[in-house]
C-alpha cells in the first residue's frame, strides 16, 4: 500500500499515538550512573569540563548514591582518585585506597544499589598509563596480575561487579581467574570490550587526573577506524568470561553497537563518555541547541542502537524527568 492510501503521517498526528507507536524508550533500568571519589570529608567539588558533575569524599559520596538510589537508578560506576600515585599503582591495590573504602561506606549505609568499578591502573599511576611502563612500553603480562589484584580488592571490599577498562590483552581471563580462585565465582565481569583510543575522553581525564604523562593510549586501545577488530575484541572477552560487553565511546560507535547486539548473545552496555557529554552541556549553555531534548534524542539513539544499558554522566538528569 502506497501513497495516498498508505500516510505515515497519520500515527504521528499526536503525542498519544506517537507513544503508542513508538519503538525505542528509555527506563531507568537502562541507567548507569558514573562517580568520581577523593580523599578527605565534606568534599563536593565541581568537575569544570563536566557541568553537574562533582568529585565527592566517601562522606558525601554517600549522600549522592542515596539520592541515586532513591530515583530508581540501579547502579554507579566508580572511578577513584587516590592520595598518591607511583611507577607500581600501588594506591590502586591497597585493600584501603579511595575505591575500596567508597565501596564499603556505601554498603555500610545504602542498600539496593550495584556498585560497579572501573578496574584501571591509569588513575594511579604517577606516569598516568593504563599498564605497567618499562623503557617508555606498556607491559602487557605483569599488568594482568596488578589489575587482577585490584579487581579482587575491590569485591573484598564489597563491589558487587567489576569492570576492566584497560584495554590489556587477556585481563578478562586473569580477572575471572583470580575471582573464582579466591571464591568470587558469583561477581560478574562488565568489560570495556571495544574501547577505542578516543579524544572524546579529555573531560574524564581532567576529572580522574589521568591523563597520560607521555605518549598516548594507542598501543592498548582500539583504532577508532576498525569495526572488525572492534568485534573481535568483543568475541575474546565474551570466551574469557565477560558477562556484559562495552561498547566505548558510545555516539561515534552506533554501528559497532548495533553489530555486537545482532551477532552476540550477552547483555550490551554503552559508555555515553565524558566528551560527549560535555559537548551538549557546553552547546546548550552557548543557547545552540536544547540540551535536554538533545539528551534524550541522544541516549535513545545508543538505546535504538542496541544498547541493553547506558553508563551516563547524564543518569540522574535523566531518571528525573522519566520516573
Ligand atoms: C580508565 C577510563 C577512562 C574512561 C573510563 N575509564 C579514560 C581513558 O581510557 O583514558 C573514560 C570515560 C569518559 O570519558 O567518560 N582507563
Amino acid at each position: 500500500m502506497y501513497f495516498p492510501r498508505y500516510r505515515p503521517r497519520r500515527l504521528r498526528k499526536n503525542e498519544l499515538l506517537r507513544r503508542m507507536v513508538r519503538e525505542t524508550k528509555l527506563s531507568l533500568d537502562d541507567l548507569i550512573q558514573p562517580l568520581f571519589v577523593v580523599p578527605g570529608t565534606n568534599v563536593k567539588e565541581p568537575i569544570e569540563s563536566l557541568e553537574g558533575q562533582y568529585r565527592f569524599s566517601t562522606d558525601m559520596l554517600v549522600e549522592e548514591v542515596k539520592e541515586i538510589r532513591d530515583l530508581g537508578i540501579p547502579a554507579i560506576i566508580l572511578f577513584g582518585i587516590p592520595e598518591y600515585k607511583d611507577s607500581s599503582a600501588s594506591s590502586a591495590i591497597d585493600d584501603n585506597g579511595i575505591i575500596q573504602r567508597a565501596i564499603r561506606s556505601i554498603k555500610g549505609s545504602v542498600k539496593d544499589i550495584i556498585i560497579i568499578t572501573d578496574v584501571c591502573v591509569c588513575e594511579y599511576m604517577d606516569h598516568g598509563h593504563c599498564g605497567i611502563v618499562e623503557n617508555g612500553e606498556i607491559i602487557n603480562d605483569k599488568t594482568l596480575e596488578l589489575l587482577s589484584t585490584q579487581a579482587l580488592s575491590h569485591v573484598r571490599a564489597g563491589a558487587d561487579m567489576v569492570a576492566p577498562s584497560d584495554m590489556m590483552d587477556g585481563r578478562v581471563k586473569a580477572i575471572r581467574d583470580r575471582l573464582d580462585d579466591a571464591g568470587f565465582t558469583q561477581i560478574p565481569i562488565m568489560a570495556y570490550a571495544a574501547k577505542a583510543a578516543s579524544s572524546f575522553y579529555g573531560p574524564f581525564r581532567e576529572a580522574a587526573e589521568s591523563a597520560p604523562a607521555f605518549g598516548d593510549r594507542k598501543s592498548y586501545q582500539m583504532d577508532p577506524c576498525n569495526r572488525r577488530e572492534a568485534l573481535r575484541e568483543v568475541e575474546l572477552d565474551i570466551e574469557e568470561g565477560a558477562d556484559i560487553v562495552m561498547v566505548k565511546p558510545a555516539l561515534p560507535n552506533l554501528d559497532i553497537i548495533r553489530d555486537v547486539k545482532d551477532l552476540f548473545n550477552r547483555p550490551l552496555a554503552a559508555y555515553n563518555v565524558s566528551g560527549e557529554y560535555a559537548m551538549i552541556k557546553a552547546a546548550a549553555k552557548m543557547g545552540y541547541i536544547d540540551g535536554e531534548a538533545v539528551m534524550f534524542e541522544t541516549l535513545l539513539a545508543i538505546k535504538r542502537a542496541g544498547a541493553d544499558m547506558i553508563l551516563t554522566y547524564f543518569a540522574k538528569e535523566v531518571a528525573k524527568k522519566i520516573r
